[in-house]
């Protein structure tokens, strides 16, 4: 059954693949935002932006298993699926989508896993192995179920998104990846759903990594990059935060920087109070 506000509709699987298939016979612009809820205002602005630029978008709402290697990380994902329509509510031509697992994971829908190579070994790759196999699993059938014009995705996960678009070169989608800036609070935490599991205290603390991506900015130059490396690795240890890894990387292939001259990305991921957090900078 669907549910409708004003501007919004949730629909059955059923009913979204009679919709799109109404609106392909009418060459009508379909926007895609998968997104695992725990709604904040940088999913909103993607969202606003899709809802701008298509005739009408599809906001999923799935927390996929496939992707997390910690079933603890799982059980704790933030889910107000309740809040989340609140949020969606205002946006025009949008339909929220929340399947079930079986109907991601249908046999309807056959998957032949690619090899990520080198792009899935470094980084989040090495911290959290099999992460990115789920998400493009989970990317992968979501794109044959809606088949969307243009999906949306934000550049605060960074890597996932370089292996997106080399999935949609791999599988041959024509679908245009449109990347969104991260969206960061008023003191330039990045946000992020699992923000919402700091105290008052760690959201202070856990700026560090944002300070440590400017004074990497504003010292580049001045250091070599292996230099500056370990100058940001001292800045960081002055806050409270596990830093997992600090990597400056070519922007295109993601592989360790050699020169100044380069477009570079510099990727920070740290815990504080136990909640793994992950942000980055074009340096
Ligand atoms: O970035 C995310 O929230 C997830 O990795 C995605 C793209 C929705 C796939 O589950």
């Amino acid at each position: 059954m669907s549910t409708t506000t004003d501007q919004m509709k949730f629909l059955s699987l059923d009913e979204l693949e009679i919709t799109l298939a109404n609106a392909r016979s009418k060459n009508q612009a379909i926007g895609f935002v998968p997104t695992m809820g725990a709604l904040h205002n940088g999913h909103l602005s993607i969202i606003e932006r899709a809802s701008k630029e298509n005739d009408f978008t599809v906001v999923s709402i799935f927390v996929n298993p496939t992707q997390f290697n910690n079933a603890e990380d799982l059980a704790n994902y933030p889910r107000n699926l309740e809040k989340d329509l609140s949020l969606l509510n205002h946006i025009k031509n949008i339909y929220v989508f929340q399947p079930r697992v079986d109907e991601v994971y249908s046999p309807r829908i056959p998957f032949i896993p690619m090899n990520l190579g080198q792009l899935a070994m470094l980084m989040e790759g090495k911290f959290r192995p099999g992460h990115f196999d789920g998400v493009v699993h989970v990317v992968h059938n979501m794109f044959r179920l809606i088949r969307p014009t243009k999906a949306y995705f934000g550049m605060k996960d960074f890597q996932q998104l370089t292996i997106i678009r080399a999935m949609v070169k791999h599988y041959q989608f024509p679908i245009e990846i449109i990347a969104c800036e991260t969206t960061r609070n008023s003191m330039g935490l990045a946000l992020s759903s699992r923000n919402k599991r700091l105290s008052e205290k760690g959201l202070k603390e856990a700026l560090i990594i944002y300070e440590t991506l400017e004074f990497i900015r504003e010292k580049k130059h001045v250091f070599s990059i292996q230099e500056i490396q370990k100058q940001a690795r001292v800045f960081f240890a002055k806050g409270n935060l596990e830093l997992e890894y600090l990597e400056i990387m070519n922007e295109s292939c993601l592989l360790p920087a050699s020169s100044w001259d380069e477009p570079l990305v510099c990727f920070i991921a740290a815990y504080c109070e136990g909640v793994r957090l992950i942000d980055n900078s074009l340096v």
